[in-house]
Order: C-alpha cells, then structure tokens, then sequence
C-alpha cells in the first residue's frame, strides 16, 4: 500500500446512544437471544439455569439464573462492555463465546433494560444497561446500583452465580403495551415457543452423565435428540474426521427410523413444527452447541429421497473464522475443502437411497399389471396413469357393449388427467405421512379381488404366489386382512362349483 502522510486526526468516538441502539437490530429472536444469554452459562460452568418469567405484573421481566461462577465487580463491569473480548483471542476449547458482544445485543434485542447480578466468592455486584439513561447522557457509563434489594429474581441466586434480568421489554408486547392481559398472553406464548429451540440446541449438555438442567418457569426440559439415537432403528454410520490446521472436523451421518418405526408424539417431535422434510439435512455443532441445522448447505435439494438423513458436523471454536461464525451463533458458511468432503457424504446418502428406491421400482416391474396406477417418466416428466389393464378395469369393461366401454375408459383417463398434483405437493412438502389411500367399501374391493384373482389364476399361478403378488398392490395392500378373507371366499366358491 501507498505510504500516506498524516498530520491531523479528527475524533470518531461512536454516540453512545446510537451505537448501542443500532446494536438492537442484528437479527436476533427470543430464542437465538435466550440461547447467546445460556452460552455463557455453560462457559461459567452452569449446571442449572432457570429461565423465570413475569408476564402478568405492570414491569414485566424474563430473567436467566445460573449456579456458574459468578464474576467479581471488575469482571462484571469488563463484561458490560460491548466489545468485551477481541473476537480474534484464541479462547478455551469449552469457551462458547467469541465477540465479547452477546450478553448486550442478546439483551438489547429484546428489552430496554438490562441488569446483571453476579455472586463470586461471597460477593454480590451489579451493574445496569438502561438504554433510556443512555440516550439521555450520550455516554458509555454503566450504572453499579448501591444494593440489591428490590431487583426481580436476585433472591433466586445461590451461594455463587449470575442473573441477568430484562426488564422494559418492548419488543415483547406484541403492540399491546397499554393492555397488561394481552401482553402477558403475547410474552408467554413466545415463552412457550423458544422450548424446543432450547431443547435441541443444548441437547448434547443434557445428555451428559452430569448433566445440565434448564428449567423454564420450573419445568424441567427434556433433550431433544434430532438423530433419535435412543431408537434402535436409527441407522448410525461410522464417524469420519478431517484434520485442518485449525482442528479437527467431524463427520456422522444418521438415518431416522421410518415413521411408522417412531411413535407418534416422538416423530413430531424430531420433526418439529416444520416437519421432517424441511429438518433434514447438516446439524452443525460448535463446542457442542447447535448453531444452525436443516439444510445441505446449497449442496442438494430437501427430498422425501434423503428426509431421513440428517449428518452432524462438530468443529471447534478454533474455526470460527474460517466457518464465519456469527455474533448470534446461528449462522456460518462451509470452507470450500469441507464442502468438497460434504459433496461426497451426499453422494453417498443419494446413492444409498436410490438402491432402496430402485429396489421398489424393480418389483412394481414384476407384476406389471397389477397397480392401479402406472408411475411413466419420460422427457425428464414423470406421470401417472390409471392402469387400464388392470383386471378390475379391464375384467368391467369386457361386461360392457362397446360404445360404453369407450366412455368408462374416457371416466377412467379423466381421473387419471385431473390428479390433484399441487395439492398434493403441498401436502407432500408438509406431512407427507399422513396422506394416505382411501378406504375402498367391501363391494368394490370384492369386485377387485375377484377380477384380480380369475385372471391371476388363469395365468396359471398358484394361490401362494398369488398372496405374495396381490400383498403388495393397493387396494389390497392396505385392506389385507378383507382381501385374504375375499380371496378365501371365492376359492371356497369356486372349489364347490
Ligand atoms: N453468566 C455468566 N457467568 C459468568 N461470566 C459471564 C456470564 N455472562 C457473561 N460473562 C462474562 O462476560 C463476558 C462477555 O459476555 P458476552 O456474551 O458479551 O461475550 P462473549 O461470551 O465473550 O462472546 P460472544 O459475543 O461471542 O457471546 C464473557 O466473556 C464472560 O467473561
Ligand atoms: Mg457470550
């Protein structure tokens, strides 16, 4: 670079008070806020934090205790300060932080009003962020109140800790800051919202032999596990590790059982409100602390073919650069040598789902007559059609004159041409699960099955093969125990005739 010459310097001290306002708005939410408070929780130690909430008083509030180490007056005042840390220290391999910034703009997304007590060594201090005090006196001065008494929650801290409370939470009343019931229904419902984020984003805390335990307003929560590595029918793959210079990355992939594997209230609660097909995808960990999950990085596309993969990667806080970790802890980009290796995870979890579709399209071969419907892809299209060869249609339309048989085959290709597909992607995209075939009534089956049999039987097949053949076809699939006892029926019938 050009050498320059400077003789003066003019100052740029940053205002107070719209530094610390513009700090607000970095994209935090409820829960990515009350996670970055957490953070440092478990870096102090923590092994119980309560998450306490007022919603109903005049001066709501939310406050985070924890039994960690608490920190001395200085050290409060030093943690105070936006910019606490350099982000470019090297920091303690348990160290959840990195910008020295997280306590304030956590806090500031959501409230005006931040205090922080903190008990170490018998000791209690207490410092306060009022953003209102701020933008009166332009300058960067924390307040230290004289005591304690008469701030929220402080009774709740035990021989040593930290609670950081926040009060004057505008941003939490939904616009109804003059109606105290509607703004307690609004605080406690995104209360209720942030659980499951908790739950998942510090589920491998949870999990440990000396665990940790979040409490929200005295419920204790429960890990939430996204790999189901508890049910036996998930699949786990051997881990794999790619050493760079700055740490070791690690790699494992899980397939999820399928859903009718899981009980219900359990494969919910993998899926989550989003569902399994938008849960699929990286589960990317920092120190053991999910920071963001449900995507492929760009790298393939959310299928039904790979909804049950999930692949967790762990990196060390020693990568944050490279990964460009944000302030928030919930976002970060893949260096191209890990994407070159992700590619090849994908590949894999592709080629695997492919062999167990393919085995599937191979056997609908086999009995080619026998679906209903006929899946035909072709000009990168892929269409279905009523099979009109099927015995049911085909063993009707021979009872009919011929100028009816034309209009029932035109009745059969018009439901086939008028398939409901978008709502069918929608609900694809959503529950897929819970699309299912529609019950048939005992008459139609009957006619089905019997159509069916005559002409598998003329075909010469005996009744095993038969079973074997009809037990995987709709209807008959999935009103099997009507069909076996049709079948047995018509070949009592027709033994006697
Ligand atoms: N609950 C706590 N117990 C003990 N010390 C804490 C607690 N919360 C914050 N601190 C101290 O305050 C400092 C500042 O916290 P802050 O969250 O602002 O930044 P950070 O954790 O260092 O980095 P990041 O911005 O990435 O979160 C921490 O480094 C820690 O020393
Ligand atoms: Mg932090």
């Amino acid at each position: 670079m050009q050498e320059i010459s400077v003789s003066r310097r003019a100052d740029a001290t940053p205002h107070a008070a719209a530094l610390i306002e513009g700090l607000r708005d970095i994209g935090y939410s409820l829960e990515t806020a009350i996670s970055d408070v957490i953070d440092n929780s478990i870096t102090a130690g923590a092994h119980r934090i309560k998450i306490n909430t007022e919603a109903y008083s005049e001066e709501p509030y939310i406050a985070i205790i924890d039994d960690g180490d608490g920190m001395t007056e200085d050290e409060l005042v030093a943690a105070m300060r936006p910019g606490s840390r350099n982000p470019l220290d090297t920091r303690d391999e348990p160290d959840l932080g990195r910008f020295g910034l997280g306590l304030k703009s956590a806090s500031f997304s959501q409230c005006r009003r931040l205090t922080v007590v903190s008990r170490k060594s018998g000791q209690t201090s207490a410092a306060i962020w009022d953003l209102d005090d701020v933008a009166q006196r332009n300058e960067w001065a924390v307040q230290l109140p004289d005591g304690v008494t008469g701030i929220p929650a402080v009774e709740q801290l035990g021989p040593k800790g930290t609670l950081v409370l926040w009060q004057k939470l505008d941003r939490l009343t939904g616009g109804y800051s003059h109606n105290a019931a509607k703004r307690a229904e609004v605080i406690n419902q995104r209360i209720a919202e942030t659980e499951r984020h908790l739950r998942l984003v510090f589920h491998r805390f949870m999990e440990v032999s000396k665990p940790l335990r979040i409490l929200l307003n005295e419920r204790l929560l429960r890990p939430l596990d996204p790999f189901a590595r508890k049910n036996p029918a998930t699949i786990t793959d051997p881990r794999e590790t790619l050493t760079l210079i700055r740490g070791d990355v690690e790699i494992q992939s899980f397939t999820l059982p399928h859903h009718k594997q899981v009980g219900k209230t359990e494969w919910d609660d993998i899926g989550g409100p989003e569902g399994h097909l938008k849960s699929q995808g990286f589960y990317l960990y920092r120190g053991k602390r999910l920071i963001l999950h449900g995507t492929w990085f760009g790298l393939c596309r959310q299928s039904e073919i790979t909804k049950l993969s999930r692949v967790r990667i762990d990196i060390p806080n020693s990568m944050d650069a490279d990964w460009k970790i944000d302030v928030k802890k919930s976002s970060a980009q893949l260096p191209p040598v890990v994407r070159d290796r992700l590619k090849k995870v994908i590949e894999r979890i592709l080629a695997g789902s492919k062999r167990t579709y393919s085995k599937r399209g191979q056997k609908l071969v086999d009995h080619e007559r026998l679906p209903l419907w006929h899946r035909i892809q072709a000009d990168g299209q892929i269409r279905y059609r009523p099979n009109v060869e099927h015995p049911a249609f085909a063993d009707f339309a021979e009872s009919l004159p011929p100028d009816l048989r034309r209009g029932f085959f035109n009745c059969i290709a018009l439901v086939g041409a008028s398939l409901p597909i978008e709502s069918l992607h929608a609900d694809m995209a959503g529950t897929a699960e819970q699309i299912v075939p529609d019950r048939v009534d005992e008459d139609t089956l009957a006619q089905a099955v019997q159509a069916t049999l005559s002409v598998l039987m003329g075909a010469r097949k005996d009744i095993k093969e038969i079973m074997s053949l009809m037990k995987d076809v709709d209807p008959f699939r999935s009103a099997w125990e009507d069909t076996q006892r049709i079948i047995a029926a018509t070949i009592e019938t027709k033994e006697k005739e």
